[in-house]
């Protein structure tokens, strides 16, 4: 058996173009377009790419993107400042601090501290605290991201076991969180798991965010399960993703590549996390 192969380029091209039509309707509505920042702490090269493309993205569909560099020995106060002014600037709906973010800063501090409103990475306790509650807000971007191929690839949800491997606060816990809003039944693993490998086999859905090269065999999948690969490993080979691609594509019954799978759905829903900001905003301004 081999996979079919989800196509993370072509999913994310459809809800970039969903946004763009979203944008159309705002301007002609409010006569401007939605406002999206980038913040960046020091010249990291990888945080350098992630930002310019989403700058880039944001401007083709239609957004007004602004990027802000700041020296690596920026203090808490100094981003604290430069925070508040945003979210006092009313032609600012989303913005976000790229992580990780130098030593001298505090996540947590940042997460506090950016408006839940204009929080389009949807990291801010309000917005976790929402999603938890099943209220609207807004949703990390990656797990978004990882529905909407779900969605898109036909795989079936409804009391699906969903292993996710990785509890982070970007990726892992949202994620488990979403699933368990259609209906899967959730397992959330991590690095201490016991016997992680069998219980990836009983999966119908795993989803693999570990940032470990390519340790998902073929022998941790059940045949026709729908495996997701979130991992972006930079290896001396190249680029890889969490999952061992070849061999588990004989296996499963969906994949995700690396690159081109969950990668560019991010983008597209920071994307459309701040034209939903820019609606509610201006719904609750007008
Ligand atoms: N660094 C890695 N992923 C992300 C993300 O989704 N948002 C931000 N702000 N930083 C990141």
């Amino acid at each position: 058996m081999s996979a079919q192969v989800i196509d993370g380029k072509a999913v994310a091209a459809a809800v970039r173009s969903e946004v763009a039509d979203g944008v159309t309707q705002f301007r002609a509505k409010y006569g401007r377009a939605p406002g999206l920042v980038g913040i960046q702490v020091g010249d990291d090269p990888a945080s350098e790419l992630y930002q310019a493309g989403k700058a880039r993205a944001a401007d083709e569909v239609g957004m007004v993107s602004r990027r802000i560099t700041l020296p690596d020995t920026t203090s808490q106060a100094d981003l604290d400042a430069l925070i508040d002014e945003l979210n006092a600037d009313t032609s600012v709906d989303g913005m976000l601090v790229q992580l990780p973010v130098p030593a001298q800063l505090s996540e947590p501090l940042i997460a506090n501290r950016i408006h839940p409103d204009k929080d389009v990475d949807g990291f801010s306790p309000v917005n976790l605290g929402r999603l938890m509650r099943g209220e609207p807000g807004n949703i990390p971007c990656t797990p978004q991201g990882v529905m909407r191929l779900l969605r898109d690839g036909g795989v079936p949800l409804e009391g699906a076991h969903a292993v996710v491997i990785g509890r982070s606060l970007i990726v892992g816990k949202p994620q488990s969180m979403l699933l368990l809003q259609t209906n899967c039944t959730v397992t959330v693993a991590h690095s201490r798991t016991r016997n992680l490998a069998e219980l990836c086999r009983q999966a119908d859905i795993l989803v693999a965010a570990v940032g470990q090269a390519e340790m998902v065999r073929a022998d941790w999948v059940r045949p026709g399960a729908a495996v997701i690969d979130v991992g972006i490993n930079r290896t001396p080979d190249g680029l890889r993703g969490d999952v061992a691609y070849d061999e588990v594509a004989e296996i499963a019954g969906w994949i995700t590549p690396v690159p081109g799978g969950v990668g560019p759905t991010t983008i597209a829903y920071l994307l459309s996390n701040t034209l939903a900001a820019a609606y509610r905003r201006s719904e609750i301004h007008a």
